[in-house]
């Protein structure tokens, strides 16, 4: 990996959502498996669904394989961590990881999903903001995002966070063609101190 790269394996931050609870933002690890699976198991039906644009009850060794695959350069994820008190790590919140289509190096698909108990104080828009940095180091300029078409509340963050975007619809599901170079130039997300792990 680059090793100039802001969001590479060390990459550590911290963020306060917007009734202020302190989150811890990090490079995403293989040994993050069981915090993801026990993040899947607290997430409502609801987020399911939107995530996974089915019902499921438990994540498979193909949803994880991409841990396995986290090499920091085709593919990278970020986690979200509720911050205790002596600020070590907490509960995990949230993730974003995005996979570079190989056939076409300069796009990537993303996928973010936060806890319901955190949802709508920021933390989606703030991961999906470190997420598009992230892409951008590694020079991919765009993210093909497939949306369930009545998912409108991340169809209108993607179009309120990037001025170019694309959608078309494939029946229930809207692939959204998003140009990373457009992202608005607006701070998201208070950092309260940016360092490296
Ligand atoms: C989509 C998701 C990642 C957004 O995370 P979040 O932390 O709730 O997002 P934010 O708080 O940053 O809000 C982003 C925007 O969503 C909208 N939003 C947030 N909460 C909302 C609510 N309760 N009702 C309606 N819209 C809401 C707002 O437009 C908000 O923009 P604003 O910053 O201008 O207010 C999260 O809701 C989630 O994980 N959902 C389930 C899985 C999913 O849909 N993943 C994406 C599918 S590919």
């Amino acid at each position: 990996m680059n090793n100039s790269f802001r969001f590479d394996e060390s990459y550590l931050e911290e963020v306060q959502l917007k009734d202020g609870t302190a989150i811890l933002l990090r490079a995403l690890r293989p040994s993050d498996r069981q915090a993801l699976i026990d993040g899947f198991q607290r997430l409502s039906d609801r987020s399911v669904y939107l995530r996974f644009f089915s019902p499921k009850h438990q994540l498979s060794d193909e949803d994880l394989s991409f841990l396995k695959e986290l090499d920091g350069s085709n593919s990278y994820g970020i986690v979200a961590l509720r911050q205790l008190a002596d600020g070590r790590e907490g509960e995990g919140v949230g993730v974003a990881r995005l996979v570079r289509v190989i056939s076409e190096p300069v796009i990537a698909e993303p996928a973010v999903t936060v806890s319901d108990e955190v949802q709508g104080y920021g933390l989606g828009r703030i991961l999906c903001d470190r997420l598009a940095e992230a892409a951008l180091e590694r020079g991919i300029l765009w993210f093909r995002c497939y949306v369930l078409s009545e998912n409108q509340r991340v169809l209108d963050m993607l179009r309120s966070e990037f001025s170019e975007t694309h959608l078309c619809s494939q029946g229930e599901i809207v692939v959204a063609e998003i140009s990373l170079l457009s992202k608005n130039d607006v701070c998201v997300g208070e950092s309260n101190q940016p360092s490296r792990g």
